[in-house]
Formats: C-alpha cells, sequence, structure tokens
C-alpha cells in the first residue's frame, strides 16, 4: 500500500506547496493536497490543524505543512496530540527528525528555501525511517507531555 501524504499551506506557500504535491505523486506516494489554491491572505493555524488531523486519524500516515517561514504552521500542527511536526531548512535535520524524533509531519518555509532544496528536503523525510532503539524512550517522553 502506498504511503498517504496529507498536504497543506497558507497563501505564501502555495505554488511550492504544488510543486512538491507533483514531485511526491510523481514517485507514486498518494498526496492528499487540501489547500488553499487561493492567493488570498488566510490564516495558517487552520491549515496546519487540517492537515494534522488527517495524519492524527491515520487517513495519511505523513503530513507536510508551509507557510512563510514554516514556524507557525509548525507549531499549529504540534498542537495536535500524536503530532511531531519540525521545520527544516536542511536535509540532514529531515533525516534526522524521522531517524531520531519520529516525526509525522515536517513544516517548511516557502520564504526560506527554494524549490530544489525543499525538493531534497522532501525527499530525506520520505526515505528515511524511525530508527528505534534509545530513542523510542525519549519519543515516548515526548508523547507523555501531552497528557
Ligand atoms: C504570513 O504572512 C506569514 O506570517 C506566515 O506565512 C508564516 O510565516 C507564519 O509563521
Amino acid at each position: 500500500m502506498s504511503i498517504r501524504i496529507a498536504l497543506s499551506s497558507d497563501h505564501a506557500a502555495i505554488e511550492l506547496r504544488q510543486a512538491i504535491a507533483r514531485h511526491l505523486a510523481d514517485q507514486g506516494f498518494d498526496v492528499v493536497d487540501i489547500g488553499p489554491t487561493e492567493p488570498e491572505s488566510t490564516d495558517y493555524p487552520k491549515h496546519g490543524e487540517a492537515a494534522a488531523r488527517l495524519v492524527k486519524s491515520d487517513d495519511c500516515q505523513l503530513g507536510i505543512v508551509l507557510c512563510g517561514t514554516g514556524q507557525g504552521i509548525m507549531m499549529a500542527a504540534n498542537k495536535v496530540k500524536g503530532i511531531r511536526c519540525g521545520v527544516c531548512a536542511d536535509v540532514f535535520s529531515a533525516r534526522m527528525i524521522r531517524q531520531h524524533n519520529d516525526a509525522n509531519m515536517l513544516s517548511l518555509g516557502a520564504r526560506v528555501v527554494g524549490e530544489g532544496l525543499a525538493l531534497e528536503i522532501v525527499d530525506a523525510f520520505m526515505n528515511a525511517s524511525f530508527e528505534g532503539g534509545r530513542h523510542t524512550v525519549r519519543v515516548k517522553m515526548i508523547d507523555a507531555l501531552e497528557s
């Protein structure tokens, strides 16, 4: 079964989000792009929450969210219980948030990274997997903060 991945952004990142959607679809991922598509200014928290809820509900296994910096939409996504979302502007961090932190969402800043780097970051995130072992207890400690 192919991995289902939720995508959302605010107005600042529509073009980059759509480029990522095409990139992932070309690789055979099942992309659930929930928009927006209109360029009007829109509030990033609701878009971060919407993608996070798809991941939380198991409708999607992973999520990618974007705004101008990647920061605000990441903060919103992380308020949904069970979500571990990190902002990445480099390939190493994108790999590590999956290997060590078992991140289930990635956040990108469309005003921070260009399309070429963003796609490499996405590939690093998608191709990495959680290493378990000593990292499991630490991720459980993060989850315990939610209860
Ligand atoms: C929108 O102007 C901007 O504030 C938003 O995209 C994001 O960068 C917030 O974190």
